[in-house]
């Protein structure tokens, strides 16, 4: 281990004499060692050895705005000086609430939670108890939080997993109640032909079809053209509901989510990481008419933390950036990312590497592979994964901090001096592991 990380080491050691595994989640213990961290600024943050690193982690997608950006801080001191939590109604509620349904197309009404587990259990309840029906399709390899009901498939091994049309439903972890999938239908991604195939037989029982409009959670893969109009047509003809799952993409592919870019509008959509801007916030939204049944009592949801005076500060400073001058933020932010994007894919080739990078330029995925594209998680199976964790153990030596599966997230701090700055790093990173790969 190299000294660089000395203090994090004893840390570790130390917290997991007192805390369950000394991470506060399990996706957080990563190699070669948890880093425990002390301060951050922009696009960066400083560990507890001392080191800076850019920050394409972004707390896994929450820091849209980058560490401490002067508004949200005078947005939190004022805050800081008032309630933080009422248990009854206050502005801020509405407030934002409006501001969300400006930006996102589905949001006719809005309902506030506070993680993204939570909002995806509140979605699935609804549109179960509109269409009166229990099933829900959800695709391998999507990620929609750890409950009970949705905590499966996430990312089976090929043992488990089954034919690729029909896989198998897997749960995702010990202590999981079995029957949970009796509700639930799992199917390949951009796969048109499986979908039709299952709604010709059983369309007639699907409460929703829920989805990442962009699978960030198994390498950030793009929804191959007309896949989700297909989602669209199939649910609206079969009198089921259309779920987008825009927890990461939402006020991070654009301000008005994913369905605001990719033109697909579902029935309901799930929110959460960015619209706090760090803070913990998350947010149904959707069709009025379902999202009525909240008004009478008919679906029964709750929560101490709903409405959050503080997250809601935190949310509504943050939207005031992201919905300036037209998104303005969020579009640079996204140009920045694709020339990274780009930066990498070309290095890649030029040291004749299978690499490819995909997703959009706030949210993508490096994968060396030779495959030519990729569409689904089963495509990803074949990614050289040792090479990966070389890559990113080369990386954070560098000071470049990304996420364990090779995700790169951007945020509006990250400046274009970063951005080459992080490529020069890549393509310093990418010679020797060419070199090592003997390619
Ligand atoms: C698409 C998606 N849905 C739901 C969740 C769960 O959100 P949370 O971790 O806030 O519970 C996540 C978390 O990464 C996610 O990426």
């Amino acid at each position: 281990m190299p000294d660089q990380w000395t203090r994090s080491l004893e840390y570790y050691s130390r917290a997991q004499q007192s805390l369950a595994g000394g991470v506060s989640s399990p996706f957080r213990r990563t190699f070669p060692v948890p880093l425990y961290f002390q301060d951050g600024e922009g696009s960066k943050v400083q560990d507890v050895d001392g080191n800076w690193y850019l920050d394409y982690v972004l707390a896994w997608g929450p820091m849209i705005l980058g560490h401490k950006h002067p508004a949200l801080v005078e947005a939190m001191q004022k805050a800081a000086e008032r309630p933080f939590n009422y248990g009854a109604q206050h502005e801020l509620e509405f407030t934002v609430a409006e501001t969300i349904c400006r930006l996102v197309p589905c949001a006719e009404r809005v309902a506030l939670t506070s993680s993204g587990s939570e909002a995806v259990q509140l979605v699935m309840r609804l549109a179960r108890a509109f269409t009166g029906r229990t099933l829900i399709v959800k695709f391998e390899g999507h990620y929609h939080g750890w409950m009970d009901s949705t905590l499966l498939s996430y990312h089976p091994s090929p043992a488990q997993m089954g034919a690729p049309e029909q896989p198998t439903i897997v749960l995702g972890s010990k202590g999981q109640v079995p029957n949970v999938v009796e509700n639930v239908v799992v199917l390949p991604w951009n796969d048109r032909r499986t979908v039709s195939e299952f709604f010709a037989g059983r369309g007639q029982e699907v409460a929703a079809v829920m989805t990442e409009p962009v699978l960030c959670n198994s390498g950030c893969l793009l929804p191959v053209p007309g896949f989700l109009d297909e989602l669209r047509r199939i649910t609206r003809a079969s009198g089921s509901l259309l779920i987008f799952d825009e927890i990461i993409t939402g006020f991070r592919m654009a301000a008005g989510g994913a369905q605001s870019v990719l033109g697909v509008v579902p029935d309901l959509a799930s929110f959460g990481k960015a619209i706090g801007a760090g803070l913990p916030l998350s947010a149904v939204a959707g069709r009025k008419e379902i999202m009525d049944l909240l008004s009478d009592g008919q679906v029964a949801f709750g929560g101490t933390f709903n409405g959050n005076c503080l997250s809601l500060a935190g949310a509504q400073a943050a939207l005031i950036e992201l919905e300036a001058q037209n998104g303005e933020a969020l579009r640079r932010a996204n140009r920045l990312g694709e020339e990274l994007m780009g930066g990498i894919t070309r290095i890649g080739q030029r040291l004749g590497l299978p690499l490819q990078a995909t997703g959009f330029g706030t949210a993508f995925s490096v994968h060396f592979t030779s495959r030519p594209v990729l569409h689904n998680y089963r495509d990803t199976l074949a990614d050289d994964r040792e090479l990966l964790r070389h890559w990113l153990f080369e990386c954070l030596r560098e000071g470049i901090f990304l996420l364990p599966d090779g995700r790169v997230y951007t945020s509006v701090a990250h400046t274009s001096e970063d951005i080459e700055r992080t490529s020069e790093a890549f393509e310093r990173v990418l010679v020797r592991c060419a070199s090592e790969v003997h390619v």
